[in-house]
């Protein structure tokens, strides 16, 4: 039986990855309207990813006899200033959510509530994959600023992204 702190702090969280699969999806609309379709793509399966997040912590709410009750969502930031500004906004993103992640899991610690502790253990690792992959991207495309073609040719490498589960491992 989950607290009803730690409950709360779960059902935040399962908001908050459904802020971020709208923030990803906003970032993708950006990157459509900009004419980078692989990048938008890219963000796409993102999008995909943030609601598998939420609906992992949403199912583990459910076998420990909890219930959640779906809040509002907060609506996403959609204007940017160019990729670079996208892709460092989504790496700050990605840094908040860890901080987030690590604040839940500070909670679990507190009441040693062993099983969320393992759940989260799977977004910690998770959270240092986004993360990376987020500040690789920025240097990436801070590198081919002023390089239409290198900027073409990463949208291309972009659109071959394709979305798969990994929240059931
Ligand atoms: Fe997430």
């Amino acid at each position: 039986m989950l607290s009803e702190r730690l409950l709360k702090a779960l059902k935040d969280q399962v908001n908050f990855e459904f802020y971020s699969s709208y923030t990803y999806l906003a970032m993708a609309g950006y990157c459509e309207s900009i004419d980078l379709a692989g990048f938008a793509n890219f963000f796409r399966v993102q999008a995909k990813e943030e609601l598998d997040h939420a609906m992992k912590i949403y199912d583990y709410i459910y076998q420990k006899n909890g219930s959640v009750v779906l809040e509002q969502i907060d609506k996403p930031k959609a204007e940017y200033d160019g990729i670079i500004d996208v892709f460092e906004k989504g790496y700050e993103h990605e840094q908040l959510v860890t901080k987030k992640i690590y604040e839940l899991t500070d909670i679990a610690y507190e009441e040693r509530e062993h099983s969320t502790i393992s759940l989260l253990k799977w977004f910690i690792d998770e959270q240092v994959e986004e993360e990376n992959s987020f500040s690789s991207l920025v240097k990436r495309v801070r590198r081919i600023e002023d390089n239409p073609a290198g900027l073409y040719l990463m949208d291309d490498e972009l659109a071959a992204r394709v979305y798969t589960s990994n929240t059931s491992k």
